[in-house]
């Protein structure tokens, strides 16, 4: 089991499958993109395969794919379906800009994959395009409605609201989430990767006001155990619910359960600081498990007990979030 100092039990692992991605988000990326790692820099899927059944024995028993974009992978299609046949993995899932989304439900189903994450951050076409630089709005609005309509569930919407540009939109996805079953999800803006991201922060507390003062209380959704670190509430006769990420304005990092799994083959202890732990260094020189073991291990026992953006000598992420995959 991995179990790290602070008593936390780590049975979650965050795969970012590709750096790379077929948006530009404004919060992530610059318009010319970033430096792509190399073919070759890239963990193989029979490298993640190993690890991941290696972190079955260890106790991980939810995965969640990222980017990037994880379905602009070549071959994800083959992978996903191998990945979800493993045994002990009871929780896979994926998060997706929903570009592709359509034309890979079919797979996913069939992988056996019931719930999917698509980040979202304007329901209006130009406001899309203003954020993401791509006009893909109604690609993705037909990619979740067809989700829908297939049976996924829960859908989560990831927002991230940012000052002077999607704020007015606040209450647009407060109504979604009473009309629709979509779990919309406000996410702080974090200081990853660009100054304008931090001038850009609301705190989730504003949102959450303007969201009572126009359609009522906010009523808290009983946690499930698998929940990580969304605070959930529901609107009477809502058919969704609204959830809360406040990475900044309120530490969540009590309840993690997580670690990440870099494409270029690191794990990170914690999304918020910058230690790694190489594991495509031992995995490529033929070690054995045991010593893909001994790099979980350390892994969980550098997890912080909480991050410390907050504090004023914190010296910021240095890797961009297309890396990490949030
Ligand atoms: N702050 C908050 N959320 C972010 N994401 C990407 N960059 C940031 C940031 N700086 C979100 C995306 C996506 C998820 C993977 O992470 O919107 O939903
Ligand atoms: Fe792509 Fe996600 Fe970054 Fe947007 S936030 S550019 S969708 S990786």
């Amino acid at each position: 089991m991995l179990v790290d100092r602070f008593d936390r039990r780590i049975n979650y692992l965050r795969i970012s499958i590709t750096d790379r991605c077929n948006l530009r988000c404004i919060y992530c990326m610059p318009p010319e993109g970033e430096r792509k790692l190399r073919h070759k820099e890239i963990l193989r899927y029979e490298e993640l395969l190993r690890i991941v059944r290696i972190g079955i024995r260890l106790g991980i028993n939810k995965i969640r794919l990222t980017g990037g974009e994880p379905l602009v992978r070549k071959d994800v299609q083959e992978f996903i379906p191998m990945l979800a046949a493993l045994k002990g993995i009871n929780d896979i899932s994926l998060t997706t800009n929903g570009v592709y989304l359509r034309d890979n439900l079919e797979m996913l189903k069939a992988a056996g994959i019931k719930r999917i994450n698509v980040s979202l951050d304007s329901l209006k076409r130009l406001n899309f395009k203003l954020i993401t630089r791509f006009d893909y709005f109604n690609e993705v609005w037909e990619g979740i409605e067809k989700a829908r309509d297939m049976g996924f569930y829960p859908i989560k919407l990831n927002v991230v609201i940012m000052k002077g540009i999607n704020d007015n939109e606040v209450l647009d996805f407060g109504r979604l989430a009473i009309e629709q079953p979509y779990h919309i999800r406000f996410i702080e803006c974090m200081p990853i990767g660009f100054e304008s991201n931090s001038m850009a922060f609301i705190p989730n507390s504003e949102i959450e006001k303007a969201l009572i003062d126009k359609f009522g209380p906010l009523i808290p959704v009983v946690p499930g155990q698998n929940d990580g670190p969304a605070t959930r509430f529901r609107f009477y006769g809502g058919k969704g619910e609204i959830g809360f990420i406040s990475a900044i304005s309120d530490s969540f990092c009590q309840d993690c359960n997580r670690l990440r799994l870099t494409a270029n083959g690191m794990i990170l202890p914690c999304l918020l600081s910058n230690t790694e732990v190489d594991i495509k260094d031992p995995l490529r020189k033929g070690c054995l498990d045991e010593a893909i073991i001994e790099v979980f291990l350390k892994a969980v026992d550098l997890k912080p007990k909480c991050h410390a953006l907050n504090l004023d000598n914190h010296q910021g992420v240095y890797r961009k979030m297309c890396s990490i995959g949030g």
